[in-house]
């Protein structure tokens, strides 16, 4: 695991920005693991951009979310469909039948589970995986005692992601209880995760997941067994992890880093 530290949220996401163009640019028609939440609304964003201004294209890449709340239709403002559609696929070249997310309407969720994850095994596998971090540790929304060797599955979201994520919905009592998510298996077998992550909120959690034990109590934590994983984060983020020099040290010295400092 590698952790850069940027000085600014613009910063963090200019950077994760870079590392996806250069996929891209390098492989045309790469596999991309995305993710959603308020994190990823500045990203997709610069993306959409670098569309516009550099011609950053996305004609042949193909793309798999992490999730999907349960029982929302592509339609539904907050189902993340309709996010993706919003911030990202309609802003750039993408060819929306090589994007893929789970099927929150499925009516046998677990096959539709399956099915995803034999449809990212199709592919040849994600080759660039794109994460976020909730307070409670999840990735994608692998929550507390999520497996290390989970695959595509329906999880329960705990309490404090409901209160993380309701204000997003008209109504609390609308957020689903429920969603289908990639299983931290699934993700640790992506060829590269890249994982962002910005604001005070998330500092403690971020140093739990980056410097405390690998745990499945701390979804995230299990990147540390990944061989190819690079947490971004700003100095908000960062104010809690321990080593800030020896990562910022090593950003420096590390050849693979050259063309983005
Ligand atoms: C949701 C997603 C996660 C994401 C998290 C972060 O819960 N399922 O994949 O990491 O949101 O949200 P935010 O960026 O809004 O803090």
């Amino acid at each position: 695991m590698q952790v850069i530290i940027c000085d600014s949220k613009t910063e963090a996401v200019t950077l994760t920005s870079a590392v996806i163009a250069h996929q891209l640019r390098i492989k045309p028609n790469s596999v991309l693991g995305l993710a959603t939440g308020r994190t990823m609304e500045g990203l997709y964003a610069r993306l959409a951009a670098m569309h516009q201004n550099e011609g950053l294209d996305f004609s042949l890449a193909v793309t798999f979310n992490l999730d999907e709340y349960v029982g929302l239709p592509p339609t539904h403002k907050n189902s993340y469909r309709y996010y993706m559609n919003h911030h990202l696929f309609s802003r750039v070249n993408i060819d929306l039948r090589n994007t893929h997310l789970p099927d929150g309407m499925a009516d046998d969720p677990e096959a539709e589970g399956r099915r995803y994850d034999s449809l990212i095994e199709d592919v040849g596998g994600i080759d660039l995986q794109l994460l976020s971090i909730g307070e409670s540790g999840h990735i994608g929304f692998n929550e507390p005692l999520s497996a290390m060797f989970s695959r595509t599955r329906v999880k329960a979201l705990t309490p404090k992601t409901v209160e993380q994520n309701a204000p997003l919905f008209e109504t609390p009592e609308e957020m689903p209880r429920f969603a289908i998510t990639m299983g931290v298996g699934t993700i640790l077998e992506a060829e590269q995760c890249i994982m962002l992550v910005t604001g005070a909120n998330k500092a403690s959690i971020i140093a739990r997941a980056v410097e405390g034990p690998v745990t499945s109590m701390i979804s995230a934590s299990a990147l540390q067994l990944h061989p190819a994983c690079t947490v971004i984060v700003d100095a908000e983020a960062a104010s809690a992890l321990e080593q800030q020099e020896y990562y910022r040290w090593i950003f420096e010295h590390d050849p693979q880093w050259e063309r983005f400092r």
